[in-house]
């Protein structure tokens, strides 16, 4: 078996711009989902499919992130005296103890394809995944898991892919290449949002990525790409040349939880399925909608 993927990185450095106001101060990656921010479903999905290295791509206004991954005794301390014992247990775990935080500061929001670059002092010469967390996944195996299963198989770059209205693709990096019965597609190119007449297909990548270093180095030749950005995709789109990359359609509901709806549908959905209250909030949820309906 190959040897696990210890990286992980987390591009954490971006703007937020579509979730203003609430983005200006704070991290969008901090915005939680009941009671988790979306940083932390990262963490847990990464750890989940074997990562023992995080590495956060961080930039202004960001520094939350690094607290909440960070112990704090002067809580631990008051949980403990309060004798509140499940919580003493959350937060002294939210990272296992062979898990290590890495903080890389990106200067400038240059774009994600830079953000990534600005990890290759960390990772070196390893295959890694990069997770965005604003796309939060529910999946019975996380994305993550399934994709690694994929790369120990192929050996070669995978992208998580999935179906979008044909309508937006000019919101995705779209690839060239359709995923059959195994879910896999080896790509034939990709390109970032295209305007649907131009889109090559209407599978969009979405944010999760097993890379082989070589990225690297066509990320150093990439330049600005669309919207003024340093494009992540147009340095895969070189890499193809050189080297398979696969599309691989994972299984599980995803959120865009870097817009407004997405973030809304993603509460509503694991609230739903909240062990301790997933029921109550089902039928005020059914009362909200329909007031005339009787419990
Ligand atoms: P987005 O395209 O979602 O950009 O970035 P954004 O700035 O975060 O959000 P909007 O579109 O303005 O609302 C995709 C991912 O890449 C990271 C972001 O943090 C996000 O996880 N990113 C983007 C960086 O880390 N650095 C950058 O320069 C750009």
């Amino acid at each position: 078996m190959a040897a696990p993927i210890q990286y992980a990185v987390f591009p954490v450095a971006g703007k937020g711009t579509r979730f203003l106001p609430a983005t200006k101060a704070n991290p969008k990656e901090m915005l939680p989902i009941v009671d988790k921010p979306l940083i932390q479903y990262a963490v847990e999905e990464a750890i989940a499919a074997g990562a023992t290295n995080l590495v956060f791509i961080t930039g202004r206004h960001k520094r939350a992130i690094e607290d909440h991954f960070d112990i704090d005794p002067e809580l631990e301390q008051l949980l403990d005296e309060k004798n509140k014992d499940e919580l003493l247990g959350i937060i002294r775990n939210i990272v296992p103890e062979d898990v290590s935080c890495i903080y890389v500061r990106q200067g400038e929001p240059l774009g994600l394809g830079h953000a990534v670059l600005c990890a290759r002092p960390v990772v070196g010469d390893a295959p890694f995944f990069v997770h965005l967390a604003d796309d939060l996944i529910d999946a019975e195996l996380p994305a993550l898991a399934q994709m690694r299963d994929v790369f120990e198989a192929q050996k070669a770059s995978i992208l998580g892919v999935e179906p979008v209205p044909a309508e937006h693709t000019d919101q995705y990096g779209i690839i060239d290449g359709e995923t059959g019965s195994d879910r896999l597609s080896r790509l034939k190119g990709i390109v970032e949002k295209p305007r649907p007449e131009d889109a090559p297909s209407n599978y969009a990548v979405v944010g999760r990525y097993i890379l082989t270093p070589r990225i690297f180095d066509h990320l150093e030749r990439t330049g600005a790409g669309t919207g003024g950005e340093i494009q992540l995709t147009d340095a895969i789109a070189s890499l193809m040349e050189e080297e398979p990359v696969y599309g691989y359609e994972f299984e599980g509901m995803r959120f865009d939880c870097g817009s407004k709806l997405g973030y809304l549908q993603a509460g509503v959905h694991f609230g739903l399925r909240h062990p301790g209250f997933g029921q109550i909030f089902r039928d005020s949820l059914r009362r909200m909608v329909d007031p005339d309906e009787k419990d």
